[in-house]
């Protein structure tokens, strides 16, 4: 078997154009601020990103590059300020924060309505109950993948790999409550390779390349990958095995161009959500 790609970023590219038509109907464009405490390299790519697309699709962001020594107490006044500007529809808080600062209080001091990334504990929990308002973007991204495989995903056995906040747990609530049977492993799962060699879907969100063999993916099974690893030799790649994956999946994500565009398009939609309810 040769898996067919789920292009993420040919999807993505549709999104966009999705999300920028609605918002041209709008009487005001939605607004979005995004803040970066810090020099992380990583972080700064990303949040460059996300502004270009917001300004492709007529999202006006603004941008708050905090030095490295912002204290928590000065980040929270901003967000205090951000949560009663009513031309800020969303809020990001670029994660990783600084040691020195909490990021789960961080986080929750985001009016929920604001909380375009769909951390907020209110957020979550209306996802794990199956009602859901903002719904994180990775884990809403990788859906709208899963949805283009045309596949009825009820009853399918998933297994995610990795437990963290902004992928794995909300990504098990969405598999959930899409009816598939969830496993989420991590660094102390036993019998792991038997785990993924049982999964009609793999989500892999470990961090390590290549840590996925291609010859552990059961025939048939859909793979999405979310690590994004850069080798010595500068290459990108994820945390699956592509090429011998793609012997034996019946779809999967590339990386590049896989899940990573998904990201960013869904923040774009979950802002114009945002925007929606104070429209
Ligand atoms: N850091 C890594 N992924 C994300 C994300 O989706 N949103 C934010 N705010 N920070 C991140």
């Amino acid at each position: 078997m040769t898996a067919k790609i789920l292009d993420g970023k040919a999807i993505a590219a549709q999104q966009r154009q999705l999300v920028k038509a609605q918002i041209e109907k709008l009487e005001r464009a939605p607004g979005l601020a995004v803040i970066r405490v810090g020099d992380n390299p990583a972080s700064e790519v990303y949040v460059r990103n996300k502004r270009n697309a917001c300004a492709e699709v007529g999202i006006n962001s603004q941008a708050f590059e905090l030095p490295a020594n912002t204290s928590e107490d000065d980040l929270l006044e901003l967000l205090d300020k951000l949560n009663n500007d009513d031309d800020m529809d969303g809020i990001l808080v670029q994660l990783p924060l600084p040691d020195h600062i909490n990021s789960d209080l961080v986080l929750e001091r985001i009016l929920p309505e604001k909380d375009i990334d769909g951390f907020h504990p209110y957020n979550i929990g209306r996802l794990a109950l199956r009602m859901p308002l903002l719904r994180s973007c990775t884990p809403k991204g990788i859906m709208t993948l899963l949805a283009h495989t045309g596949i009825d995903l009820t009853g399918l056995d998933a297994v995610i790999i990795g437990q963290s906040n902004i992928v794995g747990r909300p990504m098990a609530l969405e598999l959930l409550a899409a009816r598939c049977t969830i496993t989420v492993c991590h660094s102390r799962t036993r019998n792991l390779q038997e785990k993924i060699s049982n999964a009609d879907i793999v989500v892999a969100a470990v961090g390590k390349p290549n840590f996925v063999k291609g010859e552990w993916i059961k025939p048939g099974a859909i793979v999405i990958d979310v690590g994004i690893n850069r080798l010595e030799n500068g290459k990108l790649v994820g945390d699956v095995e592509f090429e011998a994956a793609c012997q034996r999946a019946s779809w999967i994500t590339p990386v590049p161009g896989g899940v990573g565009p998904m990201t960013v398009a869904t923040l774009l939609e979950n802002t114009l959500q945002a925007a929606l309810f104070s429209n």
